[in-house]
């Protein structure tokens, strides 16, 4: 797969608050490309939430949802795509999406994730006893994966714009090799 890419579009992966979506969707109006999102894309097509579909399907099911919108992606051009946290886990979704994209994976200590996501309420599997713990294992458990991207860029230091900019940069000089 790896030997035949041909890049047209962004994938960013990363766990969960590494802020994909806040900055695949400011990449996307940088570039004038589309912008999808993979957990929205398993949303509209099921007509349930990512909460129900893990709770009555359970995770498994979510996941080969997963692998079929990441299929569907394949036929995009001019596309950003933010995907969930847990998607590169599975080897054949980032084969597809290197085929496609320049894959990028946004950083953070687990820490910081505990910052920014201790809030909010709508992730399945952050509805733990100890919630920081099972960031640490889960981060710690999909590190290899994360670390097959493209690009590795830590998010820690920099505003959800620099990180865009940085995002638009490396596909930009990615362009410019082709
Ligand atoms: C998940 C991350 C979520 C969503 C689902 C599972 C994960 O997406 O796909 O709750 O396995 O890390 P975000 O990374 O966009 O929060």
């Amino acid at each position: 797969m790896q030997n035949k890419r041909h890049i047209v579009n962004i994938a960013l992966i990363g766990f969960m608050g590494t802020g994909k979506t806040s900055v695949g969707k400011l990449v996307a109006e940088q570039l004038h490309f589309d912008y999808l999102d993979t957990d929205e894309m398993i949303q509209s097509a099921t007509g349930k939430t990512i909460a129900e579909i893990f709770k009555n399907e359970g995770e498994k099911n979510f996941r080969e949802l997963e692998e079929k919108v990441v299929e569907e992606i394949s036929v995009r051009t001019k596309t950003v795509v933010s995907t969930g946290g847990g998607l590169p886990v599975n080897p054949n979704n980032l084969a597809t999406l290197k085929s496609h994209a320049l894959v990028v994976c946004l950083w953070a200590s687990p820490e910081k994730i505990w910052e920014r996501v201790k809030n909010q309420s709508h992730r399945p599997l952050l509805h733990d006893e100890n919630p920081q713990q099972k960031i640490r294992e889960l981060l710690a458990a999909r590190e290899p994966f994360y670390k097959k991207a493209d690009v590795l860029l830590n998010t820690e230091l920099r505003s959800l714009r620099e990180v865009a900019q940085q995002v638009v940069h490396q596909f930009r000089l990615e362009s410019a090799r082709r």
